[in-house]
């Protein structure tokens, strides 16, 4: 119940027999949905396009996981006026009947978390445990943000003035376009989507075209929880056409998006230039990359920094915004913390997801042909210490190895852009004063980690280690709804921590109401 106190969903132990087994069914179980085709849906109205998106399992690319329609500019105002329609009376529904609503739908999900697994196995290449991580987070989200929404609406003036009855009602917004990422296809698309309706906005929601499955799936959850129609519209489309279109809607009250530096800067951009008949400075909440950085101080237990690191570099094969794309490492420790790492990193097998294999592919033949890219970057900047070439399967799957390159200069290319692969940059520094010197060098701030015993080193990185989201002596993602609220700093975003207690302001306007008595 929304009265009961928030938990985070546990983890699911897949070493226990039971849950392996009944993630082997649910894969087997998803396995047979595969390929179906999903309507648009504007306004509880479903409708076909002729153009389609086709998602793909980059495991085996041959294997289409669903195929879903492909809105265009022109289905933007048809999208706008049954979101407009229907917050005529949604931001009017009870907040508690709102937050049930994401209740109902996360009770749901707990039921066929299995599939929800496999789902994503299959649409994006996660293994069991980050496809469980996904599930759990997106639960979670469901469950704080169905609380956050009763709080709010208890909220009072600070001071009641005398003589006065003082009130203070955090309203919706309007309609906004939610665009969300591949990487946490469900968690993501989920939150941001489950925070926009539990405060009384309307959505138009643009899965992206990589996991728009998983959405659709969400949709219909949604549905089954007795979402009214309207509330939200799911639209998968093109970023260039439909997704601009809706930015630049006159009615588009706020953006909530979530992905890569240049598209949230487009939209950025994009929103903030008036439109005729636009009566509103339009609000974006936007998520962005980062460039995060593992500091390996001298003092720290090395196991614990190597096995950190590994984690944070190649989880989801490196394909998060929180990923620890460099090592920042102390000279006095620099060769052995590398022969630990080149050790460390042999038991990280490639393979694929569904048989639950360390590392699976990345998401797309473009994010592998950018991610080789790199490595040919790399082997100019640095030295090779391990992995460095895509690895050929009989499914022609998306497929990197996880590759460290040692030596790379701070301010190179592999220590300072973006890749969102498998690619981990170690760089020597000579002391500490060095290493949060590098580790500030970016234009991101988003995540990092530092590893070491020393009190005062973690008191001076808790003022100067410049990010959203810091870690002392645990890796750098997985950031737990209510405890890590998550979001960076400069470049990589607006800092919107989700899944924090500030997040739902992001959603509301705040009304105050003065009554003289
Ligand atoms: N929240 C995720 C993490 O912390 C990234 O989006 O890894």
């Amino acid at each position: 119940s929304p009265q009961g106190e928030f938990r985070n969903e546990p983890f699911t132990d897949f070493s226990k027999h039971e849950h392996a087994h009944a993630m082997r069914e649910a894969l087997t179980r998803v396995g047979d949905r595969l390929g179906h085709e999903y309507d648009l849906i504007l306004g509880g109205e479903r409708l076909r396009t002729k153009e389609k998106i086709s998602s793909i399992n980059p495991a085996r690319p041959a294997q289409v996981v669903g195929v879903h329609q492909k809105a265009g500019a022109e289905h933007a105002e048809q999208a706008m006026q049954a979101a407009l329609k229907a917050y005529e009376t949604w931001q009017y529904v009870p907040v508690a009947e709102r937050a049930s609503l994401l209740l109902e739908a996360s009770a749901l999900i707990r039921e066929r978390k299995f599939d929800f697994c496999a789902w994503l196995v299959f649409e994006v290449g996660k293994n069991w445990a980050e496809a469980d991580a996904d599930v759990a987070e997106t639960i979670d989200f469901l469950e704080f943000y169905a609380r956050e929404a009763l709080r709010l609406d208890a909220a009072t003036t600070p001071i009641q003035y005398p003589g006065e009855k003082n009130e203070l009602l955090y309203i919706p917004l309007g309609v906004g376009a939610v665009i969300p990422p591949w990487n946490f296809p469900f968690a993501i698309m989920a939150g941001m989507t489950a925070a926009a309706i539990v405060t009384g906005n309307t959505v138009v929601l643009k899965p992206s075209s990589d996991s728009p499955t998983i959405a659709a799936q969400f949709v219909e959850v949604l549905e089954e929880a007795g979402i009214p129609a309207g509330v939200v519209n799911f639209c998968p489309g093109s970023g260039a056409t439909f997704g601009n279109a809706i930015v630049e809607h006159p009615k588009t009250r706020f953006i909530a998006f979530t992905g890569s530096k240049e598209v949230g800067l487009d939209i950025h951009e994009r929103a903030a230039r008036t439109k005729p008949g636009q009566i509103w400075i339009k609000r974006t909440i936007l998520e962005m990359g980062g460039k995060d950085s593992i500091i390996v101080s001298a003092d720290c237990d090395l196991d614990q920094a190597v096995q950190g690191v590994l984690a944070s570099a190649f989880g989801f094969s490196g394909q998060k915004c929180s990923a620890c794309s460099r090592a920042i490492v102390d000279e006095s420790i620099y060769d052995v913390f590398l022969d630990r790492l080149r050790e460390g990193v042999e038991a990280w097998k490639v393979g694929d997801p569904s048989s639950n294999a360390k590392m699976g592919p990345v998401v797309n033949r473009g994010a592998m042909e950018s991610i080789l890219g790199y490595v040919e970057k790399g082997k100019k900047e640095g030295r090779l210490l391990a992995g460095g070439n895509a690895i050929e399967t009989p499914e022609k799957g998306y497929y990197v190895e996880p590759t460290i390159f040692a030596d790379i200069p701070a301010k190179g290319v592999l220590a300072q852009e973006e890749i969102f692969g498998p690619v981990l940059a170690v760089i020597r520094v000579k002391n500490f004063d060095e290493a949060l010197e590098v580790a500030n060098n970016t234009e991101y701030g988003l995540t990092g980690a530092l590893y070491s015993t020393d009190r005062n080193k973690l008191a001076i990185a808790r003022q100067r280690f410049h990010v959203g989201n810091l870690y002392f002596n645990r890796k750098c993602t997985g950031a737990m709804v209510g405890a890590h609220p998550f979001g960076g700093f400069n470049m990589s975003g607006t800092d919107s921590k989700a899944g924090g207690p500030d997040y739902l302001y992001l959603f509301t306007q705040a009304k105050s109401v003065a009554e003289k008595l």
